[in-house]
């Protein structure tokens, strides 16, 4: 347990150390390292970037098209990573990796496809 415990302290002591950094952006997410996460993790299925020929699954929407929606905003895209969806297989994400996607997602928005 102890073991675990210096983990958890370590963990929090880069978060606090990252705070700062965070504060000076306008949301939490950092839309470069979502950039990297959601060609990662989302870009097997989904378009994810502008210069991105085409998503791996049919079913899947180009999210470069999707965010110009004014509907996809932060909150329906949080909502959407963080409940169950029937279709797209449920991606585990962490807060930080929800919030660098995001981030990143909504940095599309006005973006040329
Ligand atoms: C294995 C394929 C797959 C992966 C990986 C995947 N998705 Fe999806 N996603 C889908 C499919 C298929 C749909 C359409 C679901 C539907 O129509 O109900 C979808 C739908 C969505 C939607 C809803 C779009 C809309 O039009 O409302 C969002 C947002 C989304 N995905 C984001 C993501 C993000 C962010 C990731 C990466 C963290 C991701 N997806 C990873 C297949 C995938």
């Amino acid at each position: 347990m102890r073991c675990a415990g210096i983990a958890f302290g370590l963990a929090l002591a880069a978060l606090l150390a990252a705070a700062p950094a965070l504060a000076a952006t306008n949301g939490v997410g950092r839309p470069g390292y979502g950039k990297t996460l959601a060609r990662e993790m989302c870009g097997e299925c989904h378009v994810v970037a502008p210069d991105q020929k085409s998503g791996g699954d049919p079913l899947a929407p180009n999210l470069v098209e999707r965010v110009q929606d004014a509907g996809i905003t932060e909150l329906a895209l949080r909502a959407y990573l963080q409940t169950s969806h029937p279709i797209m297989p449920n991606v585990r994400l962490t807060v930080e990796q929800t919030d660098d996607i995001v981030a990143y997602l909504l940095s599309l928005k006005g973006a040329k496809r």
